[in-house]
C-alpha cells in the first residue's frame, strides 16, 4: 500500500508514530509511555480536541502563548490575508509593513521609551540577543570590562546555552554545566520567603540589598541584570512585590549595569498590564518580548531597546554593529498574528475584561485558601497559582505533579504543574460558566491526588 492510498492514522497510530519519530520537548522520552500522548485533531477556543473527540480545556495557554483560543477567526482572516502577499523575505536590506507596523505599535505602548525592535524566533533567542547587545553596547562606549551578568535565584530565561547560563533551575542546567559562562545569581524576592511579619515588599528590599552588595563587588564588572517582572514563572509561578523591580531599576542607574526586563511569559497582559514593568512603574533598558505576541499562533520574539543602546552600535564601522541574524528574522506572518493580537486587546478592552475574568476565577478557587494541603493560594493578573503540602521525600513533588497531571486530563483540564506548585494560565476568552467549571475541575483533581497518593494513574 503506498501513502496516498494508506486510510488516515487513527488516534493510537499517531501516538505511536509520534513515539517513534518525534523527539517531544522537555520529556524523558521513556517515562512517556506511562502516560499515552494526546493526539490531537484541532482547537476550538480555549479548547484543544483530540483524534476520539475528546476535548480538554488549554488552562496553560499551550505553554503560556496562546491568548485569544485556538484558531481564533480574527487572527486566522489576517493570516489568510498575508498568505496573499507575503509568506516571507530577508529583512536585511528589505522590510514590509508588518514587521514595521509591528515595531511601530510596540514602542508606543512604552511610550516611546523602548524602540529599534530587533526580532527573532522563539524566546530563548531573544534573551541571547538582549545579552549580546548590553556586551557589546558597552563594549563599543569602551566599557569592555562590563561582560558578567546576574540573574534571580531559580529564574529562568530558556535552554539555548546563553539563556541558560542566566537560568537557575537545576533540572535544566545542571547536565550542561560545564559548558556555561555563569552567571552571578542573587537571591530571590519570592513573596513565599517572608520571614515573621515581613511584608512582600520587605521580601523585595531584602532581596534588592543581595544585588546591591553584589553590584558593589563587581563594579564595573556587570554588564546586566536580568529579571522576570513581578512573576518568575517557571520558577512555580513565585510572584514578587513591584518594590523589587524599582529598587533594582535604581541599583543598575547607579552602579552602570542595564537592566533587562524579560517579559516572554509576563508581557501580553499577563500580569494585569500589557507589559509587568508597568506596575512598578519602570522601563528596562533591553525588554524581550515572545509567547503571546503572536497570539501563541506562530515562533515570533523581539527584543526592544533604548535609544542609548541603539545609538551605541550605530557607526561607520560595520564591527560595531549588531551583526546578528536568524533567518526567519521578522517574518511577515508571525508579524500579522501579532498585529491582530494587538487589534484584539484594543478592540475588545482586553485588559479590562480581563479583570472581571480573574474576580470569578479567583472567588471561585478561594476555597483552597483554607484547605490544609495547599499553601500560598496567589493570583497577579490572569495567573494562578498555590503549592500542594507534600511530604519532604525525594520525588514527591514530580509524583504529585504527574498524578495532578493525569487526574486534571482525565477531567477534561490540561494543567501541569510544576513539581508541587499548581498554576492556571488560561487564554483569556474563558467564559462564566468555563471559569466556574475549570475551578471545580482543578479542586476536583487536587482532591484526587491527594487522595489516591502519588501513583500516575493507567
Ligand atoms: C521568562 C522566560 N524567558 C524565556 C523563555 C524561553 O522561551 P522559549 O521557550 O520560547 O525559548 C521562557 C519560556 O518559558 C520564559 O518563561
Amino acid at each position: 500500500m503506498d501513502a496516498s492510498s494508506r486510510p488516515p492514522a487513527g488516534p493510537g497510530d499517531l501516538a505511536a508514530r509520534s513515539l517513534r519519530q518525534v523527539w517531544h520537548p522537555c520529556t524523558q522520552m521513556k517515562q512517556q509511555a506511562q502516560l499515552p500522548l494526546v493526539a490531537l485533531s484541532h482547537g476550538e477556543g480555549p479548547w484543544l480536541v483530540d483524534t476520539d473527540g475528546e476535548r480538554y480545556l488549554d488552562a496553560i495557554s499551550s505553554w503560556w502563548v496562546n491568548l485569544f483560543g485556538h484558531a481564533n477567526p480574527r487572527i486566522n482572516a489576517a493570516l489568510v490575508d498575508q498568505l496573499g502577499r507575503l509568506e516571507h523575505a530577508m529583512l536585511a536590506g528589505f522590510t514590509h509593513e508588518p514587521v514595521v507596523a509591528l515595531a511601530e505599535r510596540l514602542s508606543a505602548l512604552t511610550g516611546g521609551v523602548l524602540g529599534h525592535a530587533f526580532f527573532a524566533s522563539d524566546g530563548a533567542s531573544a534573551v541571547e540577543i538582549a545579552l549580546k547587545m548590553s556586551f557589546h553596547a558597552w563594549r563599543n562606549q569602551g566599557h569592555s570590562d562590563k561582560r558578567e551578568f546576574v540573574c534571580v535565584r531559580h529564574g529562568y530565561h530558556g535552554e539555548t546555552l546563553g539563556a541558560l547560563a542566566v537560568t537557575d533551575v537545576a533540572l535544566f542546567r545542571d547536565a550542561y554545566d560545564p559548558l556555561l559562562r555563569h552567571a552571578h545569581v542573587v537571591a530571590s524576592p519570592d513573596a513565599r520567603d517572608a520571614r515573621d511579619g515581613e511584608t512582600p515588599a520587605d521580601v523585595a528590599r531584602r532581596a534588592a540589598a543581595d544585588l546591591e552588595t553584589l553590584l558593589t563587588q563587581r563594579e564595573g564588572r556587570i554588564a546586566a541584570v536580568i529579571v522576570e517582572p513581578l512573576v518568575q514563572c517557571a520558577a512555580g509561578m513565585a510572584m514578587h512585590d513591584p518594590e523589587y523591580l524599582r529598587r533594582v531599576r535604581a541599583l543598575c542607574d547607579q552602579h552602570g549595569a542595564h537592566l533587562i526586563a524579560d517579559e516572554i511569559a509576563v508581557g501580553c497582559g499577563r500580569t494585569g498590564t500589557f507589559f509587568a514593568s508597568e506596575q512598578a512603574g519602570i522601563w528596562p533598558d533591553l525588554l524581550t518580548l515572545s509567547k503571546g505576541i503572536s497570539g501563541g499562533y506562530l515562533p515570533l520574539s523581539l527584543v526592544l531597546s533604548r535609544d542609548a543602546i541603539y545609538n551605541a552600535f550605530y557607526d561607520d564601522e560595520t564591527a560595531r554593529g549588531f551583526l546578528h541574524s536568524h533567518s526567519y528574522t521578522g517574518n511577515p506572518l508571525a508579524c500579522r498574528a501579532a498585529l491582530a493580537t494587538l487589534d484584539i486587546f484594543a478592540d475588545d478592552d482586553v485588559l479590562a475584561s480581563n479583570i472581571l475574568r480573574a474576580q470569578r476565577l479567583t472567588q471561585a478557587l478561594a476555597p483552597l485558601a483554607d484547605d490544609p494541603r495547599a499553601r500560598h493560594l496567589r493570583h497577579r493578573g490572569m495567573i494562578w497559582a498555590f503549592d500542594a503540602v507534600l511530604p519532604d521525600t525525594p520525588g514527591a513533588a514530580s509524583a504529585f505533579a504527574k498524578r495532578f497531571y493525569a487526574e486534571a486530563r482525565a477531567r477534561g483540564v490540561l494543567l501541569r504543574p510544576i513539581g508541587a506548585t499548581v498554576y492556571l494560565m488560561p487564554p483569556y476568552v474563558l467564559d462564566d460558566d468555563t471559569i466556574d467549571w475549570l475551578a471545580a475541575q482543578t479542586l476536583a483533581a487536587f482532591d484526587a491526588t491527594t487522595t489516591h497518593g502519588t501513583e500516575v494513574p493507567a
